[in-house]
């Protein structure tokens, strides 16, 4: 499947890549995620948006990492991190990922899922590249109530999703039809707008709750 065309979509991230370290750390919330995908030594992990390549320290050594994104100035960052670690960083769309199928034991989505303009595809095709027994670690904002978001959410949407950031992906109905499961989640930051969440496939966590 053809990803959706996206020019400033990423040419935004371009422009934003000198100064996205400044804005952006959340260094607390990549640990915990980072702590809830249980990396084990030897084990190959995709950091899928990787932008700048804040999660590359922070992942435990003894790992094969793949780091994509979209952005050149993003990655470009990216590949400073990466020096001296065991990393590949590549040009990659995560709606269409150059990576045949049960490829990686885990696929860390920090920051991209409510950033990408087809979300479901992207979890899909972070399912589709997890080893069995795989899982996926998110840290984002999104939209997990019943019902509608709040009127202020759905106005301000609009501008926001121009210049980042789409503030009502629904992780949980997105999750379940891509066959993720939810199996841990956790207000991280604004009064648990964003989470930190540990998504296994549907076959595995379904057989092993029974
Ligand atoms: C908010 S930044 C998050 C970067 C990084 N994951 C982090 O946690 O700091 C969003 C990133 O998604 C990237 N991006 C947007 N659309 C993408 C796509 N279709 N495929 C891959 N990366 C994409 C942008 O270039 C940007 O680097």
């Amino acid at each position: 499947m053809s990803a959706p065309r996206q020019p400033w979509a990423i040419k935004r991230w371009d422009v934003y890549a000198p100064h996205y370290d400044r804005w952006v750390a959340f260094e607390r919330q990549r640990r915990r995620s980072l702590a809830l995908a249980d990396l084990q030594p030897g084990e190959r992990v995709l950091l899928d948006g990787c932008g700048t390549g804040l999660d590359l320290p922070l992942v435990p050594p003894g790992l094969e990492i793949d780091a994509v994104d979209l952005s050149t100035g993003m990655l470009a960052l990216a590949r400073c991190r990466a020096a001296g670690l065991n990393a590949r960083v590549q040009v990659m769309d995560a709606q269409s990922l150059r990576f045949p199928a049960h490829t990686f034991d885990c696929v860390v989505l920090h920051l991209i899922v409510a950033i990408v303009p087809d979300p479901l595809q992207c979890l899909r095709e972070a399912v589709r590249v997890l080893k069995p027994g795989g899982r996926v670690v998110l840290f984002d904002k999104f939209f997990h109530g019943p019902g509608k978001p709040r009127l202020i959410r759905r106005l301000l949407n609009p501008f926001l999703k121009l210049a980042a950031t789409d503030l009502n992906v629904p992780l949980p109905r997105l999750a379940a039809e891509a066959g993720l499961v939810i199996v841990h989640e956790e207000p991280a930051w604004l009064r648990g707008m964003f989470r930190v969440v540990r998504l296994e496939p549907k076959t595995r966590s379904s057989a092993s709750a029974e």
